[in-house]
């Protein structure tokens, strides 16, 4: 399955993705690493890698609609079937939402649907929990939610910084991606109302 893999940054979960796909074994492939960030280190490590890489500067397009439109021709040249958004930071309007749907996949850093949003890890330490861990979940029009495919918890260890609590959660970021994106692939996911059922394999 052809995947297009949305980032604006480091890129660090684009990069777990593109190791599981690399191996022949696996039910998806990368068909375009596409930023909005001309800059996004991402893109430097896709393109030594010898991955389809697509920049799309949202600056240069009069309004969001005609950004994603950009950002749509690029998908749907590239054959792509399936997109993974990983630190993408622009926030996707109900329009393009709907023309992917079921068909779009995000990684939130938080157990949704708590700590929807920025900042998840100062705020879990700022409220005094003591569970964390983050979400891959079916995007919605609504920031950060949507039916949620897999999920992953870490502890909130009484010394933790915000730094050290994301480099806890990042880690089960790099496993959980890859394994929700195999489900997907695999056609293993039935979604019903607010839920993703998924099948043994
Ligand atoms: C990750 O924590 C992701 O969950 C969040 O932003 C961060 C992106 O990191 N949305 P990377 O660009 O994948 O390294």
């Amino acid at each position: 399955v052809p995947v297009g893999i949305l980032i604006s940054g480091r890129g660090s979960n684009m990069m777990a993705l593109a190791e599981a796909c690399a191996d022949p074994a696996f039910p998806a492939r990368i068909a375009l690493v596409l930023s909005n960030d001309p800059a996004a280190a991402g893109l430097t490590w896709a393109a030594e890698r010898g991955l389809p890489t697509a920049v799309v500067p949202h600056r240069d397009y009069e309004d969001r609609e005609a950004f994603e439109n950009a950002v749509h021709a690029h998908l749907r040249d590239a054959g792509v079937r399936l997109i993974c958004l990983a630190g993408f930071m622009r926030l996707l309007t109900a329009g393009f939402v709907e023309r992917w749907t079921d068909r779009l996949l995000n990684i939130h850093p938080s157990l949704l649907p708590a700590f929807k949003g920025l900042h998840t890890h100062e705020r879990v330490l700022d409220a005094g929990m003591k569970l964390h861990g983050c979400t891959v979940h079916l995007v919605r029009p609504e920031m950060d939610s949507g039916p949620i495919l897999v999920q992953a918890a870490v502890p909130v260890l009484p010394d933790d910084s915000a730094e050290s609590l994301a480099a806890r959660v990042l880690a089960q970021e790099h496993r959980i991606y890859p394994l929700a994106l195999r489900l997907m692939a695999e056609e293993r996911v039935r979604v019903s109302g607010e839920a993703c059922h998924i099948r043994d394999g």
